[in-house]
């Protein structure tokens, strides 16, 4: 009788871990949604984005059920010599491969995403803004083959999707891209979200409410004339 009893306790124990344990798996495989911002640096819709509407992101809840992924690159051209053009020029350039070595260096996305806004709301000053001027890691990474090898690869990314993006920035959430609907972006992630975890209150309908009033950004078109 006993025996049986601990039998049955160490399955139930064994099972009970079990399934935590592939719980935690699946999450940690990502049931995120992904939201996915293809932009580059001087863009004036891609700063404000970054800096005023993903802050969200990482300053609530709704990083529980989000994976922020920046793919900067943008309107950017590849010729056929493997060379990237930037829409706004060398500076653009030159960001974007500075942004695409800290998403490489900071894995941790709320460190990742915060570099990435300062860095973008500091053009100029970045190194000593926000590092201190003390970006090597970043620097080594800008001057090595890594950096470009990074920024063919966000080429690839950007220039494969389908349908083709039209301006940046441009969003996808889970794939799906968003057009200029930069008010329906909590809405669209929260309808998304698949997974296990409860929902954040971002997703509450008070919550959603509150946002229809979000204003259209000002976007950089694939086409347009580059004024730099
Ligand atoms: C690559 O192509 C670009 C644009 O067509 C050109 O300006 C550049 O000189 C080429 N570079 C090399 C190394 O051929
Ligand atoms: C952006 O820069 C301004 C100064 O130009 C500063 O006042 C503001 O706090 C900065 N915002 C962020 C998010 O770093
Ligand atoms: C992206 O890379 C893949 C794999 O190397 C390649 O098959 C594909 O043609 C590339 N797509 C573009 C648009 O460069
Ligand atoms: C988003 O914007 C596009 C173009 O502005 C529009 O056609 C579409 O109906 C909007 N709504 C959704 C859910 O995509
Ligand atoms: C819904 O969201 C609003 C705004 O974030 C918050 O103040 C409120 O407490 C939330 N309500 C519920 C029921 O979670």
């Amino acid at each position: 009788m006993a025996s049986s009893f601990s039998t049955k306790l160490v399955f139930f124990a064994c099972c009970f871990l079990l399934f935590t344990f592939s719980d935690k798996l699946v999450a940690g495989q990502s049931d995120k949604v992904q939201l996915n911002l293809y932009y580059e640096s001087l863009c004036p819709g891609c700063q404000q984005f970054i800096i005023n509407t993903l802050v969200e992101f990482f300053d609530s809840d709704l990083d529980t059920i989000t994976d922020v992924n920046f793919v900067p690159f943008g309107n950017a051209e590849l010729s056929d010599n493997q060379t990237i053009i930037c829409q706004h020029g060398e500076e653009e350039c030159k960001l974007n491969k500075i942004e695409a070595c800290i998403i490489t260096t900071y894995p941790d996305p709320k460190l990742q995403y915060s570099f990435i806004r300062c860095v973008e709301n500091y053009t100029e000053d970045w190194e000593s803004s926000c590092f201190n001027g003390a970006a090597d890691d970043i620097n080594t990474c800008y001057n090595s083959d890594l950096s470009t090898k990074l920024m063919l690869g966000y080429a690839n990314q950007t220039l494969s999707l389908n349908p083709e993006h039209e301006f940046v920035p441009w969003v996808t959430v889970n794939s799906g891209p968003l057009y200029d609907n930069f008010s329906e972006l909590v809405s669209r992630v929260c309808n998304s979200y698949q997974g296990t975890a409860p929902l954040p209150t971002q997703c509450n309908s008070t919550a959603l409410a509150e946002r229809k009033g979000w204003s259209k950004l000002q976007v950089s078109y694939a086409n347009e004339a580059t004024n730099y």
